[in-house]
Order: C-alpha cells, then sequence, then structure tokens
C-alpha cells in the first residue's frame, strides 16, 4: 500500500484495497464513517445479496478487528428500485452484518432536495452499528435529514458524502480514536475529521483519487508499505 500523510502524521491515507487493512493496529480506531460505491449497476436479489455480503463479510471482518469494542461504525448506502421492485439494501446489508456480529444502533434517513434525474429512485440510508454487546443508550436513534445534493469536489468522479451526516456523526460517536474511512474517495470525511482536531485514516483504491484527496489534505507520499511490513 502506498501511504499519504499530513505533516504531523494526524491524516493518514493508503492507496489500496481496504478489504486488507494490515497497517491498522487492531481495536485502535474510534469510528468508521464511510460511504461505500453504491449498487449501481446489479439487477435482482441475487445481485443485492451479492452487494450486501460482500460489504459485511468481505470488507466488514477487517472493520471488526480495527474498531474499539465501543467504537462506532456508520454506512452510507442507497436503495433504489431496481426496475422490478426495491431491493431494501439497508436490510439486506444490516442482516448480513448482523450475522457477522454486528448490531444495528441508529437509522438514518437522507432524502435529496433538487435531485438529479438519476436519483429521483433512491433513498440515501446512515446506519450506525456497533459490535454485538455494545449498544448505544438511549436506544433506538433517527435520524432524518432533507439535503440538497451536495457540491462534490470538482475532480471527483463520485457524489460527496453531506457534510452535515459528518458532523452529526462525529459529534454522537466515540471521541477517542482515529476515524477511519475505508472508501474515502475525494477525502470528504478526512477534511472535516480534521476541523475537528481529529485523527483520520483514509483508505482508498483508485490512484486518481488517492491524488486528489492527498492535495486537498496537503498530504505528502511517504512510503509503500508491502503486506505483513
Ligand atoms: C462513493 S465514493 C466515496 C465518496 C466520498 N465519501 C467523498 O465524499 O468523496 C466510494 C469510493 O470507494 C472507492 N473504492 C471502491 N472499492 C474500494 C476498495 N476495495 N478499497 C478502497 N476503496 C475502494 C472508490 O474508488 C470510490 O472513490
Amino acid at each position: 500500500m502506498t501511504l499519504y500523510e499530513s505533516r504531523d502524521g494526524r491524516l493518514r491515507l493508503f492507496r489500496g484495497d481496504s478489504r486488507h487493512l494490515h497497517p491498522i493496529v487492531s481495536g485502535s480506531v474510534g469510528v468508521i464513517l464511510t460511504s461505500p460505491p453504491y449498487w449501481v449497476r446489479g439487477r435482482g436479489r441475487r445481485s443485492a445479496e451479492r452487494y450486501a455480503r460482500d460489504l459485511a463479510v468481505g470488507f466488514g471482518r477487517e472493520w471488526k478487528r480495527v474498531l474499539a469494542p465501543d467504537g462506532d461504525l456508520w454506512l452510507m448506502i442507497g436503495d433504489r428500485h431496481d426496475g422490478v421492485e426495491w431491493v431494501g439494501m439497508d436490510a439486506l446489508v444490516t442482516g448480513w452484518l448482523r450475522r457477522a456480529g454486528w448490531r444495528l444502533q441508529s437509522r438514518g434517513f437522507w432524502l435529496q432536495t433538487r435531485s438529479r434525474e438519476r436519483w429521483d429512485s433512491r433513498v440515501n440510508y446512515l446506519l450506525r452499528f456497533r459490535k454485538a454487546g455494545q449498544a448505544v443508550r438511549p436506544r433506538g436513534t433517527t435520524l432524518g435529514w432533507m439535503l440538497p445534493l451536495p457540491r462534490s469536489h470538482p475532480e471527483s468522479l463520485w457524489d460527496a458524502i453531506p457534510e452535515p451526516l459528518v458532523r452529526t456523526v462525529l459529534e454522537t460517536s466515540k471521541k477517542r480514536g482515529p476515524v477511519l474511512d475505508p472508501f474515502a474517495g475525494s477525502g470528504t470525511v478526512g477534511r472535516i475529521t480534521a476541523s475537528y482536531g481529529r485523527d483520520w485514516i483514509g483508505v482508498e483504491r483508485d490512484p486518481l483519487m488517492a491524488r486528489v484527496t492527498a492535495r486537498r489534505l496537503r498530504l505528502r507520499l511517504r512510503r509503500v508499505l508491502r503486506p505483513g511490513a
């Protein structure tokens, strides 16, 4: 993995596949906040199940290892009508994460105002999970927003995660330990996390997006890490 780092070492970005988070110490992360690529191309339940399972098991294994016992996992995921039916992606992801030992604690909805046409058949969820046995009190928190579609960084290939969501998450989650975004994109979570004076770790597979984030957060290329190094 290629590492980009801020001068003081508090912001770190790894360029690589976040199924493997070997440079991150077990139990060291306070909050995971991320928006994985949405299920956009697939159709039908089998494809939707595959997406949910890959997220919860393929990526989730490492999330479980690196997150502190009382840490929070926040996922922003989308649900959509695939031409036949609404697939209920929030329930599929929650089901697979539940089998992997996570418990859903808060459920947020984000409806876009001034949405673009291609978003009209979509709902955005913000789901908060804890490891089993680490319930959030008070339980059953529901969150809701009506937000304009956020403006992305001009060089980003993706829509940005909305800033009010990131702020809510940081203000209501565990305050100790770095914030991890395993699908960092153009680094919106990193930028806002830094404004709170907190440490951030991002992982981004796409070299172009990693360079955009590095530039945006003023990170410098450090060294190349080999697995197990
Ligand atoms: C929806 S975008 C995130 C946008 C980000 N929240 C922002 O505000 O800019 C998802 C990102 O995940 C990255 N990605 C996809 N698969 C990945 C993987 N296996 N490991 C790391 N990053 C991955 C994509 O390249 C993309 O930049």
